[in-house]
């Protein structure tokens, strides 16, 4: 079920597929038919759970009161029926209220035994978490003793632990400069950081956290929510400062205006506020439904959205020559950071959210990251652009003037001339690239400069470029020129794997590449064979190999190939051990192995005739088990899937037979 996928993503492996918001909207639409259709509720149905199955990597360990979750509010009319009820339940004119901020982090639970610390819990599936006493430990915000002269004998205190918000963009800057994939959002780096086996690694991150619940407790005398805030704040446990009573509804409603309007302001990252009932006693008279209390309520903040105005709407030319449209935005800061272009994907989506330069228009960061307009707003669109029509997507290349085509039943259009400068530049870019021919020294600003300066026309030119003319290149010295022409030199025996992707054909990536080269061996072999032997190759398929087939047709590519060919790039590839063994295998790998990188392992298993899936089912035949794996091992023993060691991982390769 897609709802259950995707609490898998989130909570088990720290890594989303849609945002908060898409979630909630899917788990909120589930809530509805399930009320709508009683017969439909069961008591395994996303609406009743919390959180996901603890990773077996970590001990697990019961809560002693289970975490629970909190029902949502999205509208203010949600929040009045809420405190109707809060009151009609109490029979009670005015409950007092606490407001906090509802703090997007990961929740933790902390034992104090006697005042000291013993245990720190994720909320696993919210009954059973696991333990990380070790890497909470290394939080400086987590006291390790309470400053109480007589602390109860058991304290349980539930709270948030996060990665700041200045801290994480700073991080990921770095990330990002290093060449490594960005966080997504502050609270998957705090999740990244808490499940390092290594506490030494947890240290080396900024966490902290704030307290705002009770689990189990033994000794304490608190009659309300505000007293055992307070009652941590003495005992030297962080606490929200932002908290505020309300004796009013209309005081809830002015904290979730406030702090709508200024949530950047904390040094954390929040995605809306916690409302609680706060004298115990109501508390204990509303009680808990399965999944939440009724004496708390979350208010959602809708996904961060900005205005500003649309200059201008552009479109570039790939490397396979698809033409992409793109807004050029006033530069406007969503979300921590700063939008000035977005992408509009193709034609009809851009036609369908019937932007116009000139509109005023909505942007968002999707999933946190992607920025995206959402559409304009309509009633700042001026006579004039309404009177212009809807944007029309060019019908010339604004690189090299041809007409963009689009074919019949796809969403993409084209630039057909490949000799168009914007076309070359990607295409050179990318054939120097890491996954390519891997260039040192050949980026997209010097694929720039040379394309510029005339002294490449076609990728095959960078073969027979002049040391000379490299010379009278501005910024470029004879260390500079003799690196890149020995990067370019060095090239030329990738294997023909990396050579096929670099030529950019339409959907040929790394994986593709790799499986045409196994199978054909050589570049002619591959050139020469039919469309239907290509389509025939395992994993290939008629799409990709009409591709391959229209490519090598072309006499332009044709020529360009017979250049490479002249230059003394190899064709052939690494000879790998012919063997089948593992021909109809699928092998999920987890976990760091020794004797090989993640492309490795995965290249061993093609060469042999078997394919890598990332995710574990009932069709999987093996799952390999590396160091620090992660929940894929458990979802092996879950359908009882068998796995293997490295050892058990190279006798599979050399035998086909697991150990
Ligand atoms: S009170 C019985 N207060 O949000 C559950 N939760 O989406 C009581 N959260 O499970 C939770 N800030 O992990 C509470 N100020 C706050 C919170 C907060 C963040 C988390 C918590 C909860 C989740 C529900």
């Amino acid at each position: 079920m897609e709802l259950e996928r995707h609490r898998y993503r989130y909570y088990a492996l720290s890594d989303p597929e849609i945002s908060d918001d898409e979630f909630d909207a899917l788990l909120r639409e589930l809530e509805e038919l399930e009320a709508a259709h009683p017969e439909l509720d069961s008591p395994g149905s996303p609406t009743r759970k919390v959180g996901a199955p603890p990773d077996p990597a970590f001990r697990t360990v019961e809560h002693r009161q289970p975490m629970l979750s909190l029902d949502n509010a999205f509208e203010p009319t949600e929040i009045d029926a809420w405190c109707e009820r809060v009151r009609k339940g109490l029979e009670e004119a005015r409950p007092r209220f606490t407001c906090e901020l509802k703090i997007d982090g990961v929740a933790c639970s902390l034992s104090y035994v006697d005042g000291h610390l013993e245990q720190a819990l994720t909320r696993g599936d919210g009954r059973v978490g696991e333990e990380i006493t070790a890497q909470v430990r290394t939080i400086d915000a987590v006291p390790d003793w309470l400053a109480l002269d007589d602390p109860p004998a058991l304290l349980e205190v539930r709270g948030e632990i996060y990665y700041p918000t200045t801290e994480f963009e700073a991080m990921n800057a770095a990330r990002a400069e290093a060449g490594e994939p960005r966080f997504a959002n502050p609270r998957n780096a705090a999740s990244g950081a808490l499940r390092q086996k290594d506490p030494r690694v947890t240290a080396s991150r900024p966490l902290s956290m704030i307290c705002h619940g009770m689990g189990a407790n033994e000794g304490l005398e608190v009659s309300s929510h505000g007293e055992f805030l307070a009652l941590l704040s003495r005992a030297g446990l962080p606490v929200a400062e932002e908290t505020r009573t309300a004796d009013a509804v209309e005081e809830v409603h002015a904290f979730i205006g406030h702090w709508g309007e200024h949530r950047h302001a904390p040094p954390f990252e929040i995605d809306g506020v916690v409302v609680k009932v706060d004298d115990y006693r109501h508390q204990r008279r509303l009680g808990y439904t399965a999944r939440a209390p009724r004496w708390a309520i979350a208010y959602k903040y809708p996904p961060e959205e900005r205005e500003t105005h649309l200059r201008d709407i552009e479109v570039n030319v790939g490397r396979t020559g698809k033409v992409t449209p793109f807004a050029v935005l006033e530069p406007v800061l969503v979300a921590g950071s700063t939008i000035s272009l977005a992408t509009l994907h193709n034609e009809d989506q851009a036609r369908l959210k019937d932007v116009r330069p000139g509109d005023t228009v909505t942007v968002r960061k999707a999933g946190d990251v992607i920025p995206e307009v959402v559409g304009y707003v309509r009633g700042k669109r001026p006579p004039e652009v309404e009177a212009r029509g809807p944007w029309e997507m060019p019908t010339t290349c604004p690189f090299c003037g041809s007409a963009i085509t689009r074919l019949d039943g796809e969403a993409a259009s084209y630039c057909p001339n490949l000799d168009c400068p914007n076309r070359l530049l990607e295409s050179l870019a990318h054939f120097a690239s890491r996954g390519a021919m891997d260039i040192e020294g050949l980026g997209y600003e010097t694929a720039k400069l040379l394309l510029a300066e005339g002294l490449v026309a076609d990728l095959a030119d960078i073969y027979s470029l002049d040391r000379e003319a490299l010379l009278a290149l501005e910024g470029f010295g004879p260390k500079k020129v003799d690196n890149l022409l020995s990067g370019i030199e060095a090239s030329k025996s990738q294997p023909l794997e990396r050579l096929l992707v670099g030529l950019n054909i339409r959907h040929v990536g790394g994986t593709v590449a790799r499986m045409l080269a196994r199978h054909f061996g050589d570049l002619e072999k591959l050139r020469g064979a039919s469309e239907d032997t290509v389509a025939a190759v395992p994993g290939v398929g008629p799409v990709i190999a009409q591709a391959v087939a229209a490519f090598f047709a072309n006499p332009r590519n044709a020529a360009s190939v017979d250049k490479l060919l002249e230059a003394g790039v190899r064709t052939d590839t690494d000879t790998v051990e012919r063997s089948d063994v593992l021909e109809g295998f699928t092998v999920v790998l987890t976990g760091g192995l020794e004797g090989f990188t993640r492309d490795e392992a995965k290249q061993a298993i093609e060469d042999r005739g078997g394919r890598v899936a990332s995710s574990v089912s009932g069709k999987t035949s093996v799952v390999v088990v590396g160091d620090d794996p992660g929940t894929k091992a458990d979802r092996a023993a879950e359908l009882g899937v068998p796995t293997v060691d490295e050892a058990g991982f190279a006798h599979l390769l050399e035998t086909g037979e697991m150990a």
